[in-house]
């Protein structure tokens, strides 16, 4: 039963039973709708209590309906609610817990509100491109006031039950409960269910003192905030229809903003990266159920730049860490720059004082690998060199307790090879954080060819926990994420070769909306770090051709931000990117050089060559089985790369273009000379796909 009906006294109780948080499902709403016909008909019953049961009211529409025609099935959401307005027997909502989009709106559509301090009250609609779609604009504006509903509306975020009752003049909440909620509803019940008329949410008036100078206002300040996204646009206007329309107007306003919305390519991108984050978090041969190892204390091998950052996120959580370093000096040092980041944090209120001393409190340090014997999980975050990293596994293999995870934040290196270097390759995964490692969310478990799944398991849960977007991969150079960007970069070089500046390239991939161009990432990583690899490459793959442009740059010691110079030039102590005339020069004697007439690029072509790049490695990366699946690759370049979020990642872009479009401009790439015809091959399973007119998703 997806909702249950109980006679106590003179009152129907119907429970929402549809875990995990009721969603309002078509067999949830038929479940519902028929209880409540039962308890109007029923002559025994006088009043009416709804609540959830477990733990939530109700988180609102069921997700697994998304999109699907049982999502409209009647009772759609709109009967359901209208059901309960119209009911002839006051219905009151005893609230706990969680009570989100649809199910706030179903409790607006009640008579009566019952809540249960500590309630997370929202209407996260926005948050998906769209708005509340069953009378949210349009009711709780009338119950709550204008300005406070819009806020709620627009940002999507959940407010505190307690918070809202002390909104002055509010009609959201009739009772905030001091105990027992469900007693407390039933005897509101017993004393309103003799009250006539009832009252209804439509009734009343959505007042503001001056609404059209305040939705200017909020207009304005809206539209600054959301440029790329029309949703919260369009949920201001239709609670400013909840002022000038009749209820039922007002109704019709939210409906075609709901319709408009739910077809936008922002509204499809954000819809697939919540479905993609929720994906990614299974592995198709580890079942959800496999039983995980504890991990109560972790230690980290290296306090460099990654080793601090990778610390702070398990101290963040709770979890005890040892570091270990070679030296005092490189300990002292790692220390102090998690000290200054969590004192930052504090300057700007972001972190209470008691809260960072007890986080520091959970740090301790060692230069003894006896001292990290015990820890539950082990990560080495040690100089980028495979007999480095082979040495530091043999000494964990000796001293690791059994069962202990040990794990490698290596961004190229082989996992198997490391794995190997211990007896314990099941044991061993690869957990690649991103710099600032204590900032971004992605994390790429690597899963090496003898990773114990309960291993993985642990892992994947352990990333929820220190709020890390987890996304496995396989073995591979660079592995999802950085074999892509190589792709990416190498076209960013043959743009360069070609005639483009660096700012015209960076200047059209942040109109396409990455948070930054290849060249100013460049700068601000160290183009030093590519240099290197690229070395490694030429040695490894002569066949591999790259635009030799960010050698010759490396060659004049501009490694970026931190040399003062790079791609761009930077004022002392400023991070402004400024036009270098040093490097105009150096690209001009380079095409000379190598015999090229520059020639004008489209900002067109410099994003779909950066783009298609990304998406066609990442369909060798499918067909290799390194990466599960494309909304996989997507989270990673959402939450790593700074992909545009509204365009959903680089494998839901090329799928809102057409693979087969696709497919046709990487033909014509493929034409030009300076650029490298066998990488432009469409990969088998993009030309299969293009060919048979289907999509990644
Ligand atoms: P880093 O040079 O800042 O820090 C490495 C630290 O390891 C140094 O403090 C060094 O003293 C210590 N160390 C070296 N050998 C050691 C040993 N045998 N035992 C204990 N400590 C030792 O390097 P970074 O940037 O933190 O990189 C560490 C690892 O993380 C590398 O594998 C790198 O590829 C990977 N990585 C780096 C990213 C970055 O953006 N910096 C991003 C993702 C991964």
């Amino acid at each position: 039963m997806t909702a249950t009906y109980e006679v106590r006294g003179k009152i129907a109780v119907i429970t929402l039973s549809n875990p995990p948080v009721n969603g309002l499902g078509y067999e949830t709403r038929k479940a519902f709708c028929a209880a409540l016909e039962r308890a109007e008909s029923d002559t025994a019953v006088n009043a009416i209590v709804v609540t959830g049961a477990g733990k939530a009211f109700s988180g609102g529409a069921d997700i697994k309906e998304f999109g699907s025609p049982k999502a409209l099935a009647e009772p759609n959401l709109l009967s359901m609610i209208g059901m309960v307005e119209a009911c002839s027997k006051p219905v009151v909502a005893a609230i706990h817990s969680v009570c989100m989009g649809g199910g706030l709106e179903l409790s607006l559509g009640c008579h009566y509100r019952v809540v249960a301090p500590g309630t997370k009250v929202a209407l996260p609609e926005v948050k998906l491109g769209l708005l509340p779609g069953a009378g949210g604009t349009q009711r709780l504006p009338r119950a709550l006031g204008i300005e406070p509903a819009l806020n709620m509306i627009v940002s999507g975020e959940p407010v505190n039950s307690e918070l809202l009752a002390q909104v002055p003049g509010q009609k959201l909440f009739d009772r905030v409960t001091s105990g027992d909620l469900m007693e407390e509803a039933l005897a509101f019940a017993a004393d309103v269910a003799d009250k006539r008329p009832l009252p209804r949410v439509r009734d009343l008036k959505a007042r503001h003192a001056n609404p059209e100078a305040f939705f200017q206002f909020s207009r304005n300040m809206v539209g600054a905030m959301s440029k790329n996204f029309p949703a919260p646009l369009r949920c201001l206007e239709a609670v400013a229809a909840s002022t000038t329309q009749k209820f039922e107007d007002g109704m019709r306003t939210e409906r075609e903003g709901f319709t408009a919305l739910m077809f936008t390519p922002e509204s499809k991108a954000l819809r697939h990266a919540f479905f993609a984050e929720r994906a990614a978090s299974k592995i198709a041969d580890v079942p959800d159920d496999t039983p995980v190892r504890s991990i109560a204390k972790v230690a980290v091998i290296g306090a460099g730049t990654m080793g601090g950052g990778i610390s702070m996120n398990f101290l963040n959580a709770g979890i005890p860490v040892t570091i270990l370093e070679t030296k005092q000096e490189a300990l002292d040092r790692g220390i102090a720059i998690i000290k200054k980041n969590y004192e930052a944090q504090v300057k700007k209120g972001k972190l209470k004082e008691d809260k960072y001393q007890q986080r520091m409190a959970l740090l301790s340090s060692t230069l003894n690998y006896a001292d990290i014997g015990d820890a539950d999980l082990v990560i080495e975050a040690v100089f980028e060199e495979i007999g480095v990293k082979e040495a530091v596994f043999k000494q964990l293999d000796a001293v690791m307790k059994p069962g202990a995870i040990l794990a490698s934040n290596t961004s190229t290196l082989d996992v198997n090879k490391i794995a190997n270097s211990t007896k314990r390759p099941q044991d061993v995964v690869g957990l690649h954080f991103f710099s600032p490692a204590n900032v971004m969310k992605l994390l790429e478990v690597v899963r090496g060819a003898a990773t114990a799944k309960d291993v993985l398991a642990t892992v994947m849960q352990l990333a929820k926990k220190i709020r890390k977007t987890a996304v496995v991969s396989g073995v591979c150079d660079g592995f999802i994420g950085n074999r892509m960007i190589e792709q990416y970069s190498r076209q960013a070089g043959f743009l360069l070769d070609e005639g483009c500046s660096p700012q015209q390239v960076d200047k059209a991939a942040e109109k396409f909306g990455f948070a930054m161009g290849p060249f100013r990432m460049g700068d601000l990583a160290g183009n030093d770090i590519g240099w290197a690899i690229r070395k490694r490459r030429y040695q490894e793959k002569p066949d591999l051709n790259y635009s030799k442009s960010a050698d010759l740059l490396c060659e004049l010691g501009r490694y970026g931000q931190k040399t003062g110079a790079g791609w761009y030039d930077y004022a002392v102590g400023k991070r402004d990117a400024l036009p270098s005339p040093v490097v105009a020069e150096m690209l001009e004697k380079h095409r000379a050089a190598l015999g090229i007439t520059p020639r004008q690029i489209s900002d067109d072509e410099i994003v779909h060559r950066l783009v298609y790049a990304l998406v066609n490695e990442a369909a060798h990366l499918l067909e290799e089985g390194i990466a599960q699946r494309a909304s996989d690759v997507d989270m990673v370049y959402l939450t790593g790369y700074g992909f545009p979020l509204w365009r959903g990642g680089p494998m839901c872009y090329a799928d809102t273009v057409g693979l087969f479009n696709v497919v046709q401009a990487m033909k014509r790439f493929a034409k030009n000379p300076l650029d490298d015809a066998k990488f432009w091959e469409p990969a088998p399973l993009l030309a299969r796909l293009a060919a048979e007119g289907k999509s990644f998703s």
